[in-house]
């Protein structure tokens, strides 16, 4: 038996022997050891070795409520004394996913009014996937099964999520990834695959859906994914009539439209849900990350009733053992009341601004080739040179150099991209911790455009 680890020490070692890290080369671990957080307390946290820092990243777009919620702690342990776990299979039900359920109808907008409980992001875009092959069948046209999603678009990492998503690097190791996904041009305005400017370009990103729907026949399409503000390609956020278009065209074919929230959701881009933003109304919605800011692991898919009317005379042939769990739905209530009673999203919308106009300072720096965000949703996309934007090569690994001087700075982001630094602290920050977050960032790019130059 290998010794359970207590002391420091051990936990450093346990880190560099025993757990797979994700999206990191182990190599990185052994030689520079775990970046371990031991605790959290509204935007700060601190390491193994006491050292402060301010969250720059809600750890990973989730703690949207800010770390060490006692409200959060007592509804979870007040659940357990009743009971810890209960399914959703079968007509068994547990009181906390029934009320949060009914919580989701009523903040989310539009018609949505049933949500099948998963626990986490990739799992709810799975389902939306399958509920909506499988209401197509219901329907009548067991031919449209095929998705559309968006090239560059991340929608997590499990097989159906990953056949969905659009960047290659993440593809390639599993290929042939599931048959009937396709993929359209992301509406990315800095680097427009079209070359054109908005407006002027009158959306062409928007005419490839229409195209590609023509082209495969639209009897064959179940659905088109997308998030409106796309993460993982730096927080583009498209023109507001783009998801009006795209929501026009899904209708024109009978097609149904998913809105990936799980990361721009509860209050992260300034208003409750980007689809509040943009004005529309999905036929599916997902969910994962700020529902439950973390507290507990957990996500979900939210339909229109008329989509789960179909499974009224027959069965969604769907379950997860830990959907719904009863902790996780009663974290995720808390959460939610506390965005409600702080206004959150409003906040996030405020500080957002003045964080944005804190960042476009740094487009001062010869590598800075676009500053942009919605809400507390920003970030910055490096470049080789400003006027080309021609990209510096992958192995300059620029946003991970940024990184880790942010990490002695004691600021805390967790990279997920090569030449994107993402920065969206807990919906709670203050001017004087966003002011800190882009000083040490002006400071980190300062040091790093010099060691590459
Ligand atoms: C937009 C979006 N969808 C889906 C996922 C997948 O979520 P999870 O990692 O919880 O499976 C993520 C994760 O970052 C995401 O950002």
């Amino acid at each position: 038996m290998p010794e359970l680890v207590e002391s420091a020490e051990n936990v450093i070692q346990g880190a560099k022997e025993a757990v797979l890290p994700h999206f990191t080369f182990l190599k990185e671990v052994m030689e520079t050891g775990p970046k371990l957080m031991v605790r959290g307390k509204g935007v700060r946290l601190w390491d193994i070795h006491g050292k402060e820092y301010i969250d720059g990243m809600s750890i990973l777009w989730v703690v949207n409520a800010g770390h060490g919620r006692e409200e959060i702690k007592e509804a979870v342990t007040a659940q357990m004394d009743k009971i810890s776990y209960a399914t959703l299979f079968g007509g068994y039900f547990n009181e906390p996913a029934v009320r949060l359920a009914q919580k989701l109808a009523l903040i989310t907008p539009g018609d949505l009014t049933h949500t099948f409980f998963v626990s986490g992001g990739s799992e709810a875009i799975e389902t939306s996937v399958k509920i909506a092959r499988q209401y197509h069948q219901l329907n009548g046209h067991p031919n449209r099964y095929k998705v559309i999603g968006r090239r560059e678009a991340y929608h997590g990492t499990t097989y159906g999520a990953l056949s969905l998503s659009g960047i290659k690097a993440n593809r390639t190791p599993f290929e042939p990834l599931l048959p009937g996904f396709r993929h359209i041009s992301p509406p990315y305005c800095y680097r427009c695959d079209f070359g054109k400017a908005y407006p002027e370009c009158d959306l062409d990103c928007v005419r490839t859906l229409q195209q590609l729907i023509e082209f495969e026949g639209p009897k064959t399409i179940a659905c088109v994914v997308m998030e409106p503000v796309m993460s993982a390609l730096g927080s583009v956020a498209p023109p507001q009539e783009y998801y009006r278009k795209i929501r026009e065209i899904c209708d024109q074919y009978g097609i149904l439209l998913v809105l990936d929230e799980v990361n721009n959701g509860f209050g992260r881009i300034g208003r409750m849900f980007a689809s509040e933003h943009y004005g529309i109304t999905p036929d599916m919605m997902t969910f994962a990350k700020g529902l439950s800011s973390g507290y507990m692991p957990i996500g979900a898919t939210i339909v229109r009733r008329g989509i789960a009317e179909k499974f009224v005379d027959w069965m969604l042939v769907h379950g997860l053992t830990f959907g719904g769990h009863p902790l996780a739905c009663a974290a995720a209530l808390k959460n939610i009341e506390i965005i409600e009673k702080e206004n959150l999203p409003a906040r996030s919308a405020e500080m957002g601004a003045y964080l944005l106009e804190k960042l476009k300072t740094l487009e001062e720096h010869s590598i800075v080739g676009d500053v942009r965000g919605l809400g507390l949703h920003t970030s910055v996309e490096y470049v080789k040179d400003k006027k080309t934007k021609e990209r510096l090569s992958g192995r300059v690994r620029i946003a991970s150099k940024v990184e880790e001087r942010m990490y002695r700075r004691g600021i805390y982001l967790c990279r997920a991209s090569v030449d994107k630094t993402y920065i969206a602290p807990p919906l709670i920050v203050r001017k004087e911790e966003i002011d800190r977050i882009v000083n040490a960032l002006d400071e980190s790019i300062g040091e790093v455009e010099k060691e590459i130059a």
